[in-house]
């Protein structure tokens, strides 16, 4: 499986922790948890976010990477928040939580909908299941990288890779709303600004391109990125200020019904 750099991915913070806080904001206040678990935690910088707002509550952050584990482990010295190594295909949670969130992770997951649909039998009733994934995948810097990675000699070593693909809010929406759930589900298309030289190729190479970017041997890959990147540069021409790189997100809170007394 590819691996994940903290690093790199950290290196847009900002502009990638943006939607985790737009997400929770939707979060209504009839939403109190005490156990809240986090799908494709990351590095695990945004458990803060969850601890500002829910200050007893314990929290699970769930991931497959053993790098963001690692990080998010040496980052975090809360006892009431634990991290755990594991991959969310086969992850069966050992107890049920009052919410799970999950920024910017299942568009990796293959059968999202379907692992969704399992996940969200360990949400209380009342509780929450809030997801945030990227819907840019016909973008230009996404149409590029699988454009010249399909090109020999590249493609006898991109060939078949698993690679993110989007939701829109329609599918999560129909799925939850068809299970009785109350639904608030949105898309927010970002513009955001980068700074530097190469940016689009610095953001992609840290998420969506890393699969090809690993499977290349050298020298391959230097000459895979010289060509992407200069692509990139004509689909996203650098201003004065910064080069615009519009990011299309879809969000979704769900709030399951409360039991009915019987
Ligand atoms: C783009 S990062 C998002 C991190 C964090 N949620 C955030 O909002 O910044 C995607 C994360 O999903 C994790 N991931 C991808 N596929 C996964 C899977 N099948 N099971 C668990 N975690 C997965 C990756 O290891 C990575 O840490």
């Amino acid at each position: 499986m590819p691996q994940w750099n903290p690093e790199s991915y950290l290196a847009f913070a900002d502009h990638r922790s943006r939607p985790y806080a737009e997400l929770l904001q939707r979060v209504p206040p009839t939403v109190t948890p005490h156990r809240i678990a986090d799908l494709g935690c990351g590095p695990g910088h945004l458990s803060a976010l969850l601890r500002n707002r829910w200050a007893d509550a314990t929290i699970l952050g769930v991931d497959s990477s053993t790098e963001m584990i690692h990080r998010a482990e040496s980052d975090n010295a809360d006892p009431r928040i634990r991290y755990a190594l594991a991959d969310l295909t086969a992850w069966t949670p050992g107890e049920s939580y009052e919410m799970i969130i999950s920024n910017a992770t299942f568009q990796w997951v293959p059968n999202d909908l379907a692992v969704i649909a399992r996940l969200s039998e360990y949400v209380t009733p009342g509780g929450c299941f809030a997801i945030s994934v990227p819907n840019n995948f016909s973008a230009p810097s996404h149409q590029l990288l699988h454009e010249i990675s399909a090109r020999p000699p590249y493609a006898e070593h991109t060939t078949g890779l698993h690679n993110a693909r989007g939701r829109d809010p329609q599918s999560l929406l129909a799925q939850f709303a068809d299970a009785g759930w109350e639904v608030d589900a949105w898309t927010t298309v970002y513009q955001q600004i980068l700074p530097g030289e190469d940016p689009v190729l610095r953001w992609i190479s840290g998420t969506g391109a890393r699969p090809i970017l690993q499977a290349l041997p050298e020298p391959l890959r230097t000459e895979f990125t010289t060509e992407y990147a200069a692509a990139l540069r004509d689909a996203y021409p650098q201003r004065p200020y910064g080069t615009v790189l519009p990011f299309e997100r879809t969000f979704c809170v769900a709030l399951r019904p409360q039991a009915v007394a019987g």
